[in-house]
């Protein structure tokens, strides 16, 4: 029987492309959810015509209520968690166990987070549910490159992973939540890169690092912005001296004025996470111009028989949340056909085979360009 998947917050930005993209790519039967049940009934009545085998439905859900997840979880197989509720994930992890689904997330990848699914890790175990969480393009595909890097190798010795993000801001509507999640979360990251067998805290001094985008998006000034995900990846592979994830800024005024006001004046006062966020993305809707794209950038050096290697991958997509949609899609392609569905708490970019991922990244439009040694390969060779 086909499996059926609820997407929490269906309707977002992420959410509809995802709706989309999973009644295009696999047999699922679909509910999309939010607090706005208008929203998701008409974008179940697009979206049920033009795939007439499978069943597409639009409900009310609220992340709060705990009564009404349980309930609708009791329907489903998956849950897909595209809503900006990371200060719910408790609710809605809970209730995911109690009915003993599958769970999905593809929030940024919080502290806040990952403490509250770290603690019910066990029971997540016994109920033999697979949860996975920090899906996405970042977090969820900078380990992935990683990953990719150390099967190039036969030791991975460099491995830094780099993105941008271009966007007309200005076109983009998002749910109130959303705007004040991603202050919340931008204000906790972290300047960690694994240097000399370390986790090292960088100053904002020795910080930053050039990565250079190509043609369109050039060269651009980056900052560590570490990720749960790259926290194991120094065991997996021993030989690793450098690696980390960095970041692009999104202008001078935002990075250099808005960001750090609203960081202290935020610290002094939680209350004023509202208009804060509303005075950042007043700015952010301002500097958004053209060209127009996101891109991921890894560079990586290693030795094949005692030689110095390096190895590029860069992945681009003109749409941002085309971008963060076909990497989640990518890795559901191999939980439901089995190949990585396991009992336990995982993370996207750890758990997916990262060859086939970046095969099914390209065959769903992303481009995706390799160089070893500065010459073009293709992902099969
Ligand atoms: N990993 C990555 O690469 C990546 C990239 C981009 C975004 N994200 C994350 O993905 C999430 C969604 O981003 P987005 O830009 O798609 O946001 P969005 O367009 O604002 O959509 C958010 C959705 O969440 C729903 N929602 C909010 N509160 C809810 C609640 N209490 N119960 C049920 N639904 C609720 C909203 O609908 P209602 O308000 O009508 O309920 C809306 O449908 C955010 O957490 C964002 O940080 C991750």
């Amino acid at each position: 029987m086909n499996k059926t998947v609820l997407i929490l917050g269906g309707y977002g930005n992420t959410g509809r492309l995802l709706a989309e993209w999973l009644l295009l790519t696999t047999e699922v039967n679909l509910i999309i959810a939010g607090r706005s049940e208008i929203q998701a009934k008409t974008l179940a009545g697009d979206l049920q015509p033009r795939f007439p085998g499978k069943q597409v439905t639009g409900i009310h859900l609220d992340a709060a209520n705990f009564n009404e997840l349980l309930l609708a979880f009791q329907r489903v197989n998956l849950v897909i968690v595209a809503s900006s509720t990371t200060a719910l994930v408790e609710n809605v992890a809970k209730a995911a166990l109690q009915a003993r689904i599958d769970y999905f997330d593809m929030q940024l990848s919080s502290p806040y987070k990952i403490n509250r699914l770290r603690q019910l890790e066990n029971e997540i175990i016994a109920a033999g549910c697979c949860f996975i969480t920090d899906g996405g393009f970042h977090p969820g595909v900078p380990a992935a490159l990683i990953r990719y890097a150390a099967t190039q190798f036969e030791s991975l010795i460099q491995a830094n992973v780099a993105s941008v993000i271009q966007v007309n801001w200005a076109a983009l509507s998002f749910a109130e939540e959303t705007k004040i999640e991603f202050i919340r979360e931008l204000q906790e990251y972290q300047l960690l890169v694994w240097q000399q067998g370390q986790w090292r805290e960088l100053s904002w001094y020795h910080a930053v690092k050039e990565f250079d985008f190509g043609q369109l998006l050039g060269k651009r000034a980056c900052v560590p912005f570490f990720l749960e995900e790259l926290k194991c990846l120094p065991e997996q592979f021993p030989a690793l001296q450098d690696s980390g994830f960095f970041i692009a800024g999104f202008h001078w005024w935002i990075d250099y004025v808005i960001m750090p006001l609203s960081f202290f004046l935020l610290k002094l006062s939680p209350k004023l996470a509202k208009p804060l966020s509303q005075l950042f993305w007043w700015n952010l809707a301002k500097i958004g111009h053209p060209p127009f794209g996101t891109s991921l950038l890894l560079e990586a050096t290693g030795l094949n028989q005692g030689q110095s290697q390096t190895l590029r991958v860069q992945l681009f997509h003109e749409d941002a949340y085309q971008m963060t949609a076909i990497p989640v899609i990518a890795c559901l392609l191999q939980y439901l056909d089995g190949t990585i569905r396991k009992p336990g708490l995982w993370w996207q970019g750890n758990l997916v085979a990262p060859t086939r991922m970046l095969r099914d990244l390209e065959k769903l439009g992303i481009t995706v360009e390799v160089k070893v040694d500065h010459l073009l390969k293709t992902l099969n060779s």
